[in-house]
């Protein structure tokens, strides 16, 4: 793919995030997201790309969707496959609270996986512990493994996350063993991007969520050099019928980085919606809005942060 695309790409995640941002903390997250998502179609729309959306909005959240199998870009360009989540955290905007980001990554056709709006079961960590978590290890193995790669002691480590009720047991194991938590009300995207980034204070993300938000996960610690591993979670006979259609009949399975992005040709962005540890919310001003984004491109595993003004006229 094109390096320049990464500037293109950042103008979607941008415009998703400045429509976004005027609906933090009025209590209304489906608005938020249809501003999110209108301004994502449009801004992609303009892209010089021949994109299917192949990770969209789903059954699990019934905003209007950037839906799978939707058609973006021009249709003149690359093709790519898409992954969107035009707020990973639409009750974080709802409330006013932290670290809710527009994302998408984008990979040659055929590279991203196809996954379904469904759980999934996720570990992720940063560089320093590559090769040492199992996601089928217990929570007490994968603590004393990070810990040994990262020459810290479990009670300094930091494990982000959701606070869910399905995560009491996790939740109990990580205490009993005397590691720190991050609760997070949502958003794991960002927490697992975190634990790439030493001054977030992350060590490890673990817990169910979204299989998109996964897939959008691995695709930023490849480029971060860190692992994501993966295992889909269907709920109902409906959901293993809709695996078993996509070919996968092993719902043990786990899911490596490159089994959820192939190849190292893919580019993952997100820009800000709300103030979070790694990225700035958007500000606005009278006639004036900035942002605060990160572009990242597994090839080359460059990071860049973009820091945008905009002027609103018009807008
Ligand atoms: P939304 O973007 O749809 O608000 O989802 C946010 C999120 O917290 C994801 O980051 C996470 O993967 C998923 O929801 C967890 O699902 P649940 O809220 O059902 O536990």
């Amino acid at each position: 793919m094109d390096r320049n695309l990464s500037m293109e790409l950042v103008r979607v995640t941008e415009a998703a995030a400045l429509a976004a941002g005027r609906w933090m903390g009025r209590g209304k997250k489906e608005e938020a997201d249809d501003a999110a998502t209108q301004a994502m179609r449009k801004m992609f729309n303009s892209i010089r790309i021949s994109g299917t959306v192949v990770i969209g909005e789903g059954e699990m959240d019934e905003a209007p969707m950037l839906y799978i199998g939707e058609q973006v870009g021009t249709g003149d360009g690359a093709e790519v496959d898409i992954a969107v989540d035009p707020i990973d955290g639409t009750n974080i905007v709802a409330a006013g609270t932290w670290d809710a980001l527009a994302i998408i990554a984008v990979a040659e056709k055929g590279n991203l996986l196809h996954a379904p709006d469904m759980y999934m079961e996720k570990i992720a960590t940063g560089p320093e512990a590559v090769g040492k978590i199992d996601i089928n290890a217990s929570v007490i193995d994968n603590l004393k493994a990070v810990a040994k790669a990262k020459n810290k002691n479990i009670n300094d480590l930091v494990v982000a996350i959701l606070d869910r009720e399905r995560h009491e047991n996790m939740i109990q194991e990580i205490r009993d063993a005397g590691a720190r938590i991050k609760l997070m009300q949502a958003g794991d995207v960002a927490a697992a991007i975190n634990t790439a980034f030493k001054n977030t204070g992350v060590d490890m993300m673990l817990g169910s969520g979204g299989a998109p938000e996964g897939v959008l996960a691995a695709a930023a610690l490849k480029s971060l050099g860190g692992e994501f591993q993966g295992k889909l979670l269907p709920q109902t006979r409906e959901e293993e019928i809709r695996l078993n259609k996509m070919g996968i009949t092993d719902f043990n399975k786990v899911l490596f980085m490159d089994d959820i992005v192939k190849g190292d040709d893919a580019y993952f962005v997100a820009t800000g919606v709300t103030n979070g540890e790694l990225l700035k919310g958007v500000h606005y001003n009278g006639n004036t809005g900035t942002t605060h984004s990160v572009v990242m491109r597994a090839k080359t595993g460059t990071i860049r942060f973009i820091d945008g003004q905009h002027s609103l006229k018009d807008k």
